[in-house]
């Protein structure tokens, strides 16, 4: 396939908008799916079914297809890409390899949340968008007001909208024809020397890393001697082919082409998604590579029973085999022992994963209240903290912080406008600055409203999200991009029992709400910490001011008191199962603390 008939294209949608659906026609629609054999094909429905359970597709997939038009032949090279940003790195390096983008809609739905940040990816990336609207075979479709929205939204010309019904294949041949009038061929000269992209890597038992190339310029054939810009490491060139869908085998990769290569590439590491490959000895300047991923959230994972920590650490090992953008590294508390501390891209990220761990472990785990990456600037040097216990007490002076900064993201929400002022007063409570609104069409109080705003990062971490459902019956969607880092007043919030802190409870607050959640905790610890032997005073503070306080009565823990003398036995069992008990509980200070009052507290957090 020469370049000129190769098109490289992805689909980019909000959540449910029909991409695997879409991409199933494609793939039937050019005989791609059917020439596959039937256990094959069965796969290509097996991986779905995998990214169908955990409700989002995480890893990107990528196929060739071959179809016919006006008596040539074309390759088109579906590249696909993970549909929220918090996975924009995925999303923007899959991009990378494309030249255009479906830009599909539900036609009931409207326009989303993600439908723009998506776009807003492929724009920066200078792709040809195709504006296509999915699902008009539904009754409650309304092609002419999500054209107008469309139009409102990304200023596409309603003319180039195409009309489909993936589910039934309407219009889906338009779809193909489009790619292939509309998307301009990749560039790139077969006699320069050989410049591959790799924009994403697995792992097989048997033939080690397998990579995921876009061929920029020359030619890659089997048997190719090939170094890596990033690493200088050298490889040879074992196995490559196309995607079609499954792994097909070819003797060379020509510029545009996106195919798999297997090289004596031995660990998952070494594969580096942004690097640039050239021929060994012939060395070419690398292309602009991706920021690597940047963890936002952060959360402290420990077992419920610390003899486990083994088994966890080595569960979330296994995890992350297939999901390397989540950082691990080891912590200790001392009220809850030793843990894991990871970081994920967002917040989304971390429930997926989150979803996983306790899938494999039956929720036997605890998970830390997350937090997001601080910067904190002292007179000579920036320190980034991620975990609350290592945050300094900027109330004392000697600490010598001259200001802290926290991570502000761009969210927008969609929203009939009738939830307008409810979501309005969601974000101001929630620290909310520069908040906008515009229509993207005017129908009466079910129009669609976009609302844009800058929010503290950590403001959406918790429960964010579903307050945002819950207080538009479910209609709100919600996405968010990175905005940098802004100086604000923010402060360690410790908790104290029997006037010793606890390092697991220790939270990073804004000086408004200080009070608000001072009071709030300790009230909460007060009803789920068990009376002690003598009185336990509850305190929440900050440096050394103490915000608020709760007193925790004594109480003699004589658990025979009500057995009247009885029998003795009876009464020996209860004091063993006293005993029992007393083992699963954590002692912080004087105190001693159940575990699952640790679990009850973050749990609800
Ligand atoms: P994610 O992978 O979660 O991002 O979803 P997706 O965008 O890949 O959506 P998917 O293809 O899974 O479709 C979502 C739902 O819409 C499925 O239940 C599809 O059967 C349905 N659907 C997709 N296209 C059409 C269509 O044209 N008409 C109708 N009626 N339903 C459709």
């Amino acid at each position: 396939f020469e370049r000129d008939v190769i098109r490289n294209f992805s689909i980019i949608a909000h959540i449910d908008h029909g991409k695997s659906t879409l991409a199933d026609r494609l793939l039937e629609l050019t005989g791609t799916i059917e020439r596959a054999q039937k256990g094959l094909n069965q796969q290509v429905l097996d991986k779905l079914k995998v990214e169908r359970e955990r409700g989002i597709t995480v890893k990107a997939q990528t196929a060739s297809m071959v179809h016919p038009f006006d008596g040539r032949k074309y390759l088109l090279n579906l590249i696909d890409t993970p549909g929220h940003v918090d996975f924009a790195w995925e999303v923007s390096r899959s991009l990378a390899a494309c030249q255009g983008a479906l830009l599909l809609v539900d036609a009931t739905q409207g326009v989303q949340a993600q439908s723009i940040s998506v776009f807003n990816v492929a724009v920066e990336r200078g792709l040809k968008i195709i504006p296509v609207l999915n699902k008009i075979d539904l009754p409650a479709a309304q092609p002419e007001q999500i054209a107008v929205q469309m139009q409102a939204a990304f200023g596409i010309d309603p003319e180039e909208v195409i009309q489909i019904s993936a589910k039934t294949g309407k219009g889906v041949d338009a779809v193909l024809r489009a790619i292939i009038e509309r998307i301009p061929p990749p560039t790139g000269e077969a006699t320069a020397p050989l410049k591959a992209f790799l924009f994403d890597s697995s792992y097989d038992r048997y033939r080690g890393v397998i990579s995921l190339v876009n061929i920029r310029e020359g030619v890659l054939r089997k048997g190719d001697k090939i170094a890596s810009c990033y690493t200088r490491k050298k490889y040879e060139v074992t196995e490559l082919g196309i995607m079609h869908p499954e792994e097909v085998p070819t003797t060379s990769l020509r510029p545009g082409q996106v195919g798999y290569i297997a090289c004596n590439m031995k660990e998952s590491s070494e594969a580096h998604i942004g690097d640039t490959l050239h021929r060994a000895g012939v060395p070419v300047e690398p292309m602009p590579g991706f920021k690597p991923a940047k963890a936002m959230v952060y959360a402290g994972v420990y077992p419920i029973d610390s003899n486990d920590f083994l088994k966890l650490e080595e569960s979330i090992k296994r995890l992350t085999l297939t999901d390397r953008s989540v950082e691990v590294t080891r912590e200790s508390s001392t009220a809850l022992g030793q843990g894991c501390r990871l970081g994920f891209l967002g917040t989304l990220h971390m429930d997926v994963f989150r979803q996983r761990l306790e899938d494999e472990y039956d929720a036997n785990v605890i998970i830390t209240a997350p937090t997001v990456p601080y910067k904190v600037v002292y007179h000579d040097r920036v320190e980034t903290v991620s975990n609350p216990t290592e945050f300094p007490d900027v109330t004392d002076s000697t600490n010598r912080v001259v200001e802290v900064q926290e991570p502000i993201v761009k969210a927008s929400i969609i929203v009939p406008q009738e939830y307008l002022g409810e979501m309005m007063d969601l974000c101001f409570s929630h620290r909310a600055e520069d908040l906008d609104h515009r229509y993207l069409d005017s129908s009466g109080s079910s129009g669609r409203t976009i609302l844009t705003c800058n929010l503290p990062l950590t403001e959406i971490v918790t429960d964010f999200f579903d307050q945002l459902k819950s207080r538009s019956s479910g209609f709100a969607s919600f996405d968010y991009e990175d905005a940098g880092y802004q100086p604000s007043k923010l402060v360690k919030m410790t908790f104290l029992l029997n006037n010793k802190p606890v390092d697991a409870l220790a939270l990073i607050v804004h000086r408004s709400a200080e009070q608000a959640v001072g009071r709030a905790w300790v009230k909460k610890l007060h009803k789920i910490i068990p009376r002690q032997m003598f009185e336990v005073p509850i305190q929440a503070a900050v440096g050394r001011r103490i915000i608020a306080r709760e007193t925790l009565s004594a109480y003699r823990a004589d658990v025979t008191a009500g057995l009247y003398g009885g029998h003795h036995e009876r009464k020996l069992k209860h004091l063993n199962n006293q005993k029992e008990s007393k083992k699963r509980m954590k002692r912080v200070g004087t105190v001693d603390l159940p575990q699952e009052a640790f679990y009850d507290m973050l749990k609800t957090g």
